[in-house]
Parts: C-alpha cells; structure tokens; sequence
C-alpha cells in the first residue's frame, strides 16, 4: 500500500459522507436556528469521519454499491457527533477543545449542546428509518436501527460512558478497563461495520464474520491510540487538549501498561485484525490500510 493510496481513499469517503451530511442537516436558517447552528457547528468540524470510512470500506468489501452507503455512514457519524458533544461537557470531560475549535457548549451554552446531541441521535435514526438513496427493504433498516441502538446505548457507547464516570479516580484492573473501553468506543467502530456489511447482498457468513472480529480488534484499538495520543500527541494536530486523562484522573491503557506496552497492544490487534481478513480479497484492501491508519495516526 502506498500512503497515497489510503489518503485518495479516505479523501474519497470523506468528501461523501460530508457532503451527505451537509444535506442531512436541517439549516440554520430554519427554526430552531440556534438549535441547528449548533448541530450543524458539531457535525461539520473537522473530524477524521473514521466510522464513515469504515462503513464504505466494509460495504466495499463485500460489494455492496456505494450510493447504499452514503445514509449508514452519515447515521453512525451523527451519533459519533452526538457522543463527543455529550462527552465534552463540564458533567462529563469538561474539555474547551475539539475538532481545533471551541467546544460545542463553549461556542454556543450548555443547554443547547445537551439538545444538539438529543437531535443529532434523533436524527440519525431518522434517516436509516426513511432515506430514500439507500435501497435497503424494510427488515434491513430494521437491523440497521437495531445494530445501531445496541451500539449507542447502554449496553454500548452511553453505557461505556457511564463505566468511564464511575471509573475516574479509580484504580481498575486490564479487565475492567478493556470492557469499558469495548463499550465507550468499540461498540460504534463495531457497528460501522456491521451497517456496512448489512448493505451486501447475500454475503458470505465466513466473511461477516472476519469483518465482525476485524472491528471488535480495531475498535479496541482506537482507543488504546486515543489514550495514547493524549499523552503523547501534537496539541495542534490533535485539536483537543491534552493531558486531560491525567488530569482527570481517568484509568487509560497507558496509565495501566506504559507507553510502550500500550504500543505493543495496539500493534497485536492491528496484527489480529488483519489476520481476521484473510478470508476476503482485494476489495477489502482498504479495510487493511485503515488498521494502519488507526494504530499509526497522530489525531
Ligand atoms: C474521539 O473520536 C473520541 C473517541 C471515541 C476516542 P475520534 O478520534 O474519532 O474524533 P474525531 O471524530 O476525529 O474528531
Ligand atoms: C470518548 O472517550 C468516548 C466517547 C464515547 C465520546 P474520550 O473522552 O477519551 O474521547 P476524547 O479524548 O475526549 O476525544
Ligand atoms: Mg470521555
Ligand atoms: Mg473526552
Ligand atoms: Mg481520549
């Protein structure tokens, strides 16, 4: 692979997902315009679009067309948003910083960040529910919404969360930690996937289920980097602040295992998740590039 390879390709997804949500999003000038400018102000910022990303490369993976694709990737991206609206706030992180700008409730106040992430998960919803551009039948939007509810809720993100508040000050163990960090952040990587693989017809069960172990892997480790880079990453490349775990006095895999040891992690779980593809060919390529991606990232 070359680097240019994966930049054309995420370049590609990004432009996609972000000119759907850009046509997703009500307005501002439509009442609440408020409301709207500070969903908009989330959603638009400039993310990595990681779930998006892997949304498209697991569709493609497993032929799945790409206009299919467009609704899943901005749905898993609006609850992504929503999430880190919520995990910015002075009850959760208290963080100032994201994306390289104010955070959603310093730019506009508290209420309308709390609201915003109401509307921006609502809205998620809505689309797999009723977007016209996706083909999918009835009983497929139906898994969609499931997969993504059970990847949000509290047996997913909201309960990671809440493992995640229930932990700072703590000391826990390497189990403790991995189940959070499995529910906090893995269970949305793991269902991008999963919405793009439910966009293939007829799919081989051997295959979706290398792509389901390839996700649960790289979920892990998106958040073992996200620890990491809070120690050890540029503050201008990040766009948040950093030293906030130490700060906060949040278990992370660094605080647990080192820097060095966190590395080795991250790099066996890139290592299993490529290994847990070897069943699919070449259309998977750019699944392969993004483990990669996300163990090697500096943002
Ligand atoms: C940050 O996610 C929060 C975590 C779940 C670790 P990202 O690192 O994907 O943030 P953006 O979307 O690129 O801003
Ligand atoms: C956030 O984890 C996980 C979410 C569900 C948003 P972090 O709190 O470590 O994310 P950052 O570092 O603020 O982006
Ligand atoms: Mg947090
Ligand atoms: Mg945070
Ligand atoms: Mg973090």
């Amino acid at each position: 692979m070359s680097d240019n390879q994966l930049e054309n390709y995420l370049d590609r997804c990004r432009a996609r997902v972000e000119a759907a949500l850009n046509e997703y999003l009500p307005l501002e000038s439509i009442q609440p315009t408020r409301l709207h400018a500070a969903m908009r102000y989330a959603a638009l910022g400039n993310g990595k679009r990681v779930r998006p990303v892997l949304v498209y490369a697991a569709g493609e993976a497993l032929s799945a067309s790409e206009d299919a694709l467009d609704a899943p990737a901005c749905a898993v991206e609006l609850i992504h948003t929503y999430s880190l609206v919520h995990d910015d706030l002075p009850a959760m992180d208290n963080d100032d910083l994201r994306r390289g700008r104010k955070t959603c409730h310093r730019e506009f106040d508290e209420a309308t960040a709390i609201l915003a992430g109401d509307a921006l998960q609502s809205l998620a919803f809505k689309i797999l529910a009723w977007d016209k551009t996706m083909p999918a039948n009835a009983e497929t939007r139906i898994s969609m919404i499931e997969s993504l509810a059970m990847a949000t809720g509290s047996r997913g993100m909201a309960g990671g969360q809440a493992l995640d508040l229930a932990a700072t000050g703590r000391e826990i163990n390497l189990t403790e930690l991995e189940n959070m960090h499995i529910h906090k952040t893995g269970a949305l990587i793991r269902a991008s996937v999963q919405l793009g693989t439910l966009q293939a017809a007829d799919p081989d069960p051997e295959h979706v289920r290398g792509l389901d172990h390839y996700a649960k892997c790289i979920g892990l480790a998106f958040q073992v980097v996200d620890d990491i880079l809070d120690i050890e990453g540029d503050p201008e490349s990040l766009g948040k602040t950093k030293g906030k775990d130490m700060a906060n006095n949040k278990p992370t895999y660094p605080s647990l295992l080192g820097l060095e040891g966190s590395h080795r992690m991250a790099k066996r779980l890139q290592q299993e998740a490529l290994d847990s593809l070897c069943p699919l060919d070449a259309k998977a390529d750019p699944l392969r590039w993004l483990a990669g991606y996300i163990v090697d990232r500096s943002r």
